[in-house]
């Protein structure tokens, strides 16, 4: 066995364990990153398109925000829409800040090859990951690769590895509890090399589903519409999307499409999830791995970045000042924020999809939750609030 030795070991290579990578390396911390993953398969992962503002800055004081300004598309407001009827979110007017459209494939590539060039160890490719020793002041990470077998020792180990990851099930289940809802349709989502149908997002509810037309530039757009679990990307064919999609979104909307073969096509299942605590001795859950939002209202990327923003904060204050209030609250911090932001994805989510069990009742309340929007700027400011992203505890 190789053993190796590092302060932080970091789980997972997505955006929450290459971030906190980037942030302790700013502090002169040392980690090492280690994903089952190839790079390859990591960076061609399509998901997240949103930034909140929050989340724009700590990219920029991280030194990571350069392309993501050049290219990314800040956004003033998004659509909500239903049957056809329009309502805007001013949330530059409302909140006096903006979100920015920028992949995750971007952000992750961004800091991959930033933190590969800045000499960060990130094992991609891993085989057999397991922690262990993690209620210890000297947690370990073993992993195979290419047959060899490894051991890294560190003070510290960081479950950044998803909801599908190893780290959450190392805490004892009289420990952890986990609350969950899965919601009964997924999201078909497309990318095209088109140009988006509107400067701005549009959710829409529809009574064949919801629907949501996004974009990643000014020449490539994003769509995603409510379907079935049981679908799969084979039944949908390019020419039924774009016929679904334009029925949902309305005529006014639609004539301004412009369809074209996608180059990629993925279905999501929906699902709300937090585990509690999010620590476990010298083990940290960062990100998905602690929890998951279902996509509407664009917070799971953001959640992730928020939770590594407070532990890279805890552990900076560990190793600069030997002080460890603040590492010793991170847990509690991050779920106050996670419960919130849960709660306006629960929100959204149920506002704007057909669920197979709701009676004429329920849509009629999911019909005045917004006329009640269109028609209160305090409603619609609250919606502001948390698409822009709710301040963070720090
Ligand atoms: P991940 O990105 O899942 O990264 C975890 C990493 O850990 C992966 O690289 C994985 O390979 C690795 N890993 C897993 N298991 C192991 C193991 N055993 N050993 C080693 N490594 C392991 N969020 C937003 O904020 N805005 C949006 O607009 C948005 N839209 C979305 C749309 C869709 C269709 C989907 C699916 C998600 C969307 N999200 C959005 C959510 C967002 O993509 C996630 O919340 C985000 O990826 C979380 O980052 P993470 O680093 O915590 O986890
Ligand atoms: C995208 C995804 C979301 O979940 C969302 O709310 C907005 C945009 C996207 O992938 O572009």
């Amino acid at each position: 066995m190789k053993c190796k030795k590092t302060q932080v070991i970091i789980v997972g290579s997505g955006p929450a364990g290459l971030l906190l990578s980037q942030l302790l390396y700013n502090e002169g911390i040392s980690s090492i990153i280690v994903d089952r993953q190839s790079r390859e398969r990591i960076e061609a992962r399509v998901r997240a398109g949103v930034l909140e503002w929050g989340s724009v800055q700590a990219l920029e004081e991280a030194t990571i925000g350069d392309r993501m300004h050049l290219e990314g598309l800040p956004h003033d407001g998004f659509e909500l829409a239903f049957d056809g009827d329009l309502h805007r979110i001013d949330v530059a007017g409302l909140t006096g800040k903006k979100v920015m459209v920028y992949g995750q494939t971007e952000l992750t590539a961004d800091l991959i090859s930033q933190r590969l060039r800045q000499g960060c160890e990130i094992v991609f490719s891993a085989e057999d990951v397991q922690p262990i020793d993690v209620s210890t002041t000297s947690p370990k990470l073993r992993y195979t690769k290419d047959g060899e077998s490894y051991e890294i020792e560190g003070d510290y180990i960081t479950g950044c590895d998803g909801f599908h990851g190893v780290c959450r099930h190392t805490i004892p289940s009289n420990i952890l509890k986990t609350y969950e809802k899965v919601y009964p349709f997924g999201w078909l989502g497309i990318l095209v090399e088109k140009p988006p149908v509107s400067d701005e997002l549009i959710y829409a509810n529809h009574q064949r589903g919801f629907a949501l037309c996004s974009m990643r530039s000014k020449t490539r757009s994003r769509y995603y519409i409510q379907c079935p679990l049981t679908d799969k990307v084979e039944d949908w064919s390019d020419k039924r999307f774009w016929n679904e999609l334009s029925l949902r979104v309305g005529s006014d909307v639609s004539t301004n499409l412009e369809t074209g073969d996608s180059f990629e096509k993925s279905i999501a299942p929906l699902r709300s999830f937090v585990a509690e605590p999010m620590r476990y001795g010298n083990m940290f859950l960062a990100g998905d791995a602690a929890h998951i939002v279902p996509p509407t209202g664009a917070k799971g990327l953001n959640l992730a970045i928020a939770d590594v923003r407070v532990l890279s904060r805890g552990l900076i204050e560990h190793y600069k000042k030997s002080n460890d209030d603040y590492l010793e609250r991170y847990s509690d911090i991050c779920l106050k924020r996670v419960w919130k932001v849960e709660r306006f994805s629960w929100f959204m989510s149920t506002m704007l999809h057909q669920f197979p069990e709701f009676s004429s009742f329920e849509k009629r309340i999911q019909r005045a939750e917004f006329d009640h929007i269109k028609g209160s700027e305090i409603a619609s400011r609250s919606i502001a609030e948390n698409y822009v992203g709710l301040p963070l505890e720090m």
